[in-house]
């Protein structure tokens, strides 16, 4: 069984949290809400909602985290380890009024400096084409590798990145 635990760091307001069955029903919500932004673009049930956290349960090297701030769930972000390289998925701000104020680059920064110390510094994420977010991962210390029909391959910049101090509990 997979146990929960929380990442943080003195240099960030935003902290991560494996998630558990309570954070189902948001990760829901902001998975529909959002749903153009993915590759899978179908409406998710509460059913198959739950039916992925069975699979995810059993996965061992597969954490998906609710971003917090001040006390608050307002995003999400995954990483699965697919050989020896981590590939960020499912990052979605939640809640709309905390956008655009760099928590999201936070959580992902604490989520890459993890990922480094824990298990590799190959890290990238697949985005479509269409998508905005394209930009903020470029901000975020990441640069396109390779360009697909519909989706590009990002991966983070050592010569940009800088890991933070953090603190797994
Ligand atoms: C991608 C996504 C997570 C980014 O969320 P966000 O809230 O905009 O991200 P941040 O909190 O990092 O905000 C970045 C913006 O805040 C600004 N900002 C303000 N204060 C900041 C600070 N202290 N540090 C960094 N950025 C700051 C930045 O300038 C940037 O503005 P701009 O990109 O509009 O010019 C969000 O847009 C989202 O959920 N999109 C839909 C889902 C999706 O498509 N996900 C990606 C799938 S691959």
């Amino acid at each position: 069984m997979k146990e929960s635990f929380s990442l943080s760091s003195l240099e960030l307001d935003a902290a991560l949290r494996a998630i558990t069955a309570r954070d189902l029903e948001d990760l829901r919500a902001w998975k529909n809400a959002h749903r153009s932004g993915f590759f899978y673009q179908a409406i998710i049930t509460s059913e198959q909602q739950v039916e992925w956290f069975q699979g995810y349960r059993e996965r061992a090297h597969d954490w998906m985290f609710v971003v917090n701030h001040a006390g608050q769930a307002i995003g999400c972000m995954g990483l699965r380890l697919l050989d020896q390289h981590a590939d960020i998925y499912n990052v979605i701000l939640g809640r709309s009024e905390s956008g655009g104020k760099g928590l999201m680059s936070q959580a992902i920064r604490l989520l890459c400096s993890f990922i480094a110390a824990e298990y590799t510094r190959d890290i990238g994420a697949q985005v479509l084409r269409s998508n905005p977010a394209r930009a903020w991962y470029q901000k975020n210390a990441f640069r396109e590798t390779q360009s697909f029909d519909t989706y590009v391959e990002v991966e983070l910049d050592w010569s940009r990145f800088r890991p933070c101090l953090f603190q797994k509990v």
